[in-house]
């Protein structure tokens, strides 16, 4: 095996469990490169909460750099209590922001599936949640969330939801490629009966399938009938097309299928670097007690070795994650009440140990 490739990777373990679940990824990543012929080396850098602590900037110049510098780059979560009364550019979350727009990943990849045999935890009923398998693709450096004008007026305050043609056709490319590769469907979302920000959104969407993947199947919804579909029937869906805010509501939305926020993992793509972090935030009330969840940081850590171009590694680590969890084993957030539940690292070390391990007992003798 060709033992020369690395790759470098900038750890923002940010803040509440993001260094705890960032930690049990870093151990699968090394395990699955030893295993696959080649290094990680993880350098840690500040953001959010801890970077304001530090530096009085929630994204110094430093963390920017290395971003910039490394094949990618690997996030826990930031936020938190203490730091709820800032605002504007001292908020933690907005060093997040400003992070995705450095490094221009303006398409956010969240996965969503509850296989047949793990409908347990989901608070939707078996027969209908078996099976679901959404991939949304989020519009992640545009939208309201970076449109101006913004900010206080003498009597008010407003945001600005903007796109431009050029910011819709290119994560419009993003999801029909995507459903390429899938079942061919994508469901595009926005508020065309009200806004004409989604106006043109629904102008733009159906022009790039029909000059580009006319034998892709699409559809509208509007965002509030796209939420009850969700929990009516999530698994008429295929791929989810929408824009920054609606898909910030709806991936949320959509993460309570499976039983648990901490299950999903996200792919932010399309820039320079890619930028690979948990679905759900920094969980302040369970940090630092070795409880939470580690596995979207884990599954995370699997979509940066696709980027990577590791892919092998990337289907051990999520061979490794059903292995564990075929294995009986629960964080508290998926344990039924008399189910024994273990800590973040133990699961974490058995994940590790499943995926390193090259020759699964069930798989077929070459
Ligand atoms: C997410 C988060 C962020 C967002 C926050 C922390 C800025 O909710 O990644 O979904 O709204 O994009
Ligand atoms: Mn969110």
């Amino acid at each position: 095996m060709d033992n020369t490739r690395s790759h470098d990777i900038a750890w923002l373990p940010g803040d509440g469990i993001g260094p705890e679940v960032t930690r049990e990824a870093l151990r699968v990543l090394d395990a699955v490169g030893s295993a696959h012929g080649f290094s990680v080396t993880a350098t840690e850098h500040r953001i959010g909460g801890a970077a304001l602590d530090e530096t009085g900037r929630p994204f110094p110049t430093s963390t920017r750099e290395a971003c910039l510098e490394s094949d990618a780059v690997l996030l826990g979560a930031v936020g938190g209590p203490k730091w709820n009364d800032n605002t504007g550019d001292k908020r933690p979350e907005s060093g997040l922001l400003a992070l995705r727009r450095a490094l221009g990943v303006y398409a956010n990849l969240r996965p969503v599936r509850v296989p047949e045999a793990r409908t347990g935890a989901s608070p939707l009923r078996p027969d209908r949640v078996g099976g679901t398998d959404i991939l949304f693709v989020r519009e992640l450096t545009g939208g309201i969330y970076f449109g101006t004008p913004e900010g206080r007026t003498d009597d008010g305050a407003r945001s600005t939801m903007v796109y431009s043609e050029a910011e819709i056709e290119r994560i419009a490319h993003v999801a029909f490629q995507r459903a390429q590769r899938r079942d061919g469907h994508v469901t595009s979302v926005d508020k065309a009966n009200v806004l004409e920000v989604s106006e043109l959104w629904r102008e733009v969407v159906p022009r790039i399938r029909e000059e580009h993947y006319p034998d892709l199947e699409l559809r509208h919804l509007y965002v509030d009938n796209a939420a009850m579909q969700v929990v009516r029937d999530p698994r008429q869906f295929d791929v989810v097309l929408t824009g920054n805010l609606f898909g910030d509501i709806l991936s949320d939305l959509a993460a309570a299928l499976p039983g648990s926020l901490g299950l999903l993992p996200s792919a932010s793509v399309g820039g320079t670097v890619g930028l690979f972090e948990p679905v759900h935030g920094s969980a302040p009330d369970i940090a630092g007690q070795d409880v939470a969840n580690p596995t979207a940081a884990i599954l995370s850590a699997a979509l940066l070795l696709d980027a990577v171009g590791e892919t092998a590694a990337a289907d051990a680590i999520r061979h490794g994650v059903d292995a564990a969890l075929d294995a009986g084993l629960r964080t508290a957030d998926l344990a039924a009440s008399d189910e024994e539940t273990v800590s973040t690292s133990t699961f974490g070390r058995e994940v590790a140990t499943h995926a390193a391990d090259p020759a699964p007992k069930n798989a077929p003798t070459p």
